[in-house]
């Protein structure tokens, strides 16, 4: 049986005598991974920078949220406000894949160059990604293609023993655990799965500002009803997406010609698969109401009923 306390003991001695009086830089984004790890970092005493990269594609004050958050349990984070950088990058740009790669490009530049030189890299790598990556070697070797000079950096570390992963034998369940018993509140531990590339695979086509707020309006609307009414905790993620597509309404007795959101929740066990979760009306209806109110540009709201496969749990 897994005993979390030995096992944080144990954790925390061998991160010190890994580490020992070098400095140590960790990536946090607020999720529940990064979030762990630079507790327990922390908690070990070690020297430590937690970097914190604002790419502009995050939900509303959740830059304000996630410094928050740190500053609650004791552990200052360095952010790194880049959000005019990634705009621009992005600017026209509607292909998905293309978006993706210019978000994981810049994010890995942007970060290496806070990092500087570093004398260690702790990343919060989970048992599944590692045997993701064992098994993954076409798609390692594109990613290593675009990465490659940064993530020839993070393989010298490894050879060097540099590079600290001292959650790569757990499960999500059992960092949750873990987080719990170093005292990380419930309300972080439980916060839903965000992507990487953030609000730029909810936002079809291109990215810009107008898009952007449109989009954390309606999301912070839609999370608000489902904390409001005990859902937020049962269903593993939800959020608001842009549907770019104008269509006729009336507003006031005005015409109006404006684009729809979509509304998605789903329930998974591994995000490999996922069921939309069959919300009772009246948190469709006030987020509705609210939404086609408070929301300017917005004259249409949908809930999305499709399952994965065929659809995935991200519009790209
Ligand atoms: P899809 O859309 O592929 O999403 O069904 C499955 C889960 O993965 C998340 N997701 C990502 N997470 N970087 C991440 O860290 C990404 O590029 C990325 N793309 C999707 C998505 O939110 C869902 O939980």
């Amino acid at each position: 049986p897994f005993h979390i306390e030995d096992f944080k003991r144990e954790m925390i001695a061998g991160i010190k005598e890994k580490v020992g009086d070098k400095q140590v830089v960790c990536g946090v984004s607020g999720g529940v991974d990064s979030t762990v790890l630079a507790v327990l970092l922390k908690e070990a005493g070690v020297n430590m920078r937690a970097i914190f990269v604002d790419h502009g594609l995050l939900r509303k004050d959740e830059g304000d949220e996630v410094r928050s958050n740190f500053h609650r349990m004791g552990v200052e984070i360095e952010t790194i406000e880049c959000s005019g950088l990634f705009l621009s990058e992005l600017e026209g740009e509607g292909d998905p894949e293309t978006k993706r790669k210019i978000i994981g490009n810049l994010f890995v530049d942007v970060f290496w160059e806070a990092v500087g030189d570093a004398q260690m890299l702790a990343q919060g790598t989970l048992y599944p990604d590692v045997i993701e990556s064992a098994s993954n070697e076409k798609s390692k070797a594109s990613v290593i293609k675009t990465h490659h000079n940064r993530v020839q950096r993070i393989l010298d570390l490894q050879e060097q023993g540099k590079v600290l992963e001292p959650l790569a034998e757990l499960f999500k369940d059992e960092v949750r655990e873990l987080g719990a018993s170093l005292g990380i509140p419930a309300d972080i531990l439980n916060r839903h799965p965000f992507p990487g590339p953030g609000l730029a695979v909810r936002c079809p086509g291109v990215v810009d500002e107008k898009r952007l707020r449109i989009i954390r309006e309606c999301d912070n609307i839609f999370i608000s009803r489902l904390k409001d009414h005990g859902w937020y905790d049962k269903v593993w993620q939800a959020y608001a997406c842009l549907v770019p597509v104008k269509t006729v309404g009336v507003k006031g007795d005005e015409r109006s010609y404006e684009w729809a959101i979509n509304l998605r929740a789903v329930v998974s066990e591994d995000a490999m698969t996922a069921d939309w979760v069959e919300l009772p009306y009246q948190i469709l209806r006030e987020t509705s109401h609210r939404i086609l109110n408070e929301v300017d540009g917005i004259n249409r709201v949908l809930y999305d009923v499709s399952t994965k496969p065929p659809a995935s749990i991200e519009w790209e």
